[in-house]
């Protein structure tokens, strides 16, 4: 079964905040992009990889150019069109993993996890963790005077679960789903945060498997120091 490993990485960063893109902003000395490329290497050695850039940032593009084998792709708006460039490039692999390069730590039993699962006949399938946090729905609040959200609903947390990447798919089922995604108005397709979302909508039966702390993704500068701090104690 032959894979392809997608990263994305043509977001800009706005909650990090610093005026480069995400992927390019250094986590103890190497970039996010370099991070995360070196991380599926080492877990997946046979795969195709196809790293998807912000078009007009010049250093990622020259930095890409010097892994033999990576292929780059300019990335799109939002995240679904990143992905969609990403899966035009992907070859005719059996098995597609998209990848957030802000999620450069996560180690191999991960990506083993997802390709066990896709091996044992899944289409879809996604790391996951057990949230920490109550998680409510909000909705605009009754009284005016107040000036605040109330609470909407509280679904039960026992049955709730955080998602990572990589997230693992038939390729042909993920080219389908985008290709129907490609109609949607842009505020419904923005609103896709994840790939197995658009599986979801068209009824398939995403699995989860268990994720890794170390996946969190990268997007605030608290992130960043819990990274650091997961290399320092790592000793890397
Ligand atoms: N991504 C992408 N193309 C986009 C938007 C996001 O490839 N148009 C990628 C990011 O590079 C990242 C992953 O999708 O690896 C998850 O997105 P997120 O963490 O939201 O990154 P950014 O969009 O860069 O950050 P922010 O939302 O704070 O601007
Ligand atoms: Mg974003």
């Amino acid at each position: 079964e032959t894979v392809a490993v997608i990263i994305v990485a043509a977001g800009s960063g706005t909650r990090l905040g610093r005026n480069v893109p995400k992927a390019a902003v250094p986590v103890a000395g190497r970039s996010m992009l370099a991070r995360a490329v070196e991380g599926a290497v080492a877990a997946l050695p046979s795969a195709r990889v196809v790293v998807v850039l912000p078009a007009e940032h010049q250093d990622l593009w020259e930095e890409c150019a010097g892994w033999d084998g990576v292929v780059a792709v300019a990335g799109g708006a939002h995240r679904a069109a990143s992905v969609a460039a990403g899966l035009r490039a992907a070859g005719e692999a059996d098995v597609v993993l998209v990848h957030d390069a802000a999620r450069c730590l996560t180690p191999p039993s991960v990506f083993e996890s997802v390709r066990r699962a896709l091996a044992a006949g899944a289409r879809a399938v996604i790391p996951a963790v057990a949230v920490v946090d109550t998680i409510k729905t909000a909705r605009p609040g009754p009284d005016p005077a107040i000036a605040a959200e109330a609470v909407g609903t509280t679904p039960a947390r026992s049955g709730l679960r955080a998602v990572q990447t990589p997230q693992g798919f038939r390729r042909a089922a993920l080219v389908d789903a985008h290709a129907r995604a490609g109609a949607w108005p842009a505020d419904r397709l923005e609103s896709i945060t994840d790939d197995a979302r658009l599986m979801e909508e068209l009824g398939e039966d995403v699995y989860l498997v268990p994720g890794d702390e170390r996946a969190l993704k990268i997007t605030t500068e608290l992130d960043l120091l819990l990274a650091e701090a997961l290399l320092a104690a790592e000793g890397s």
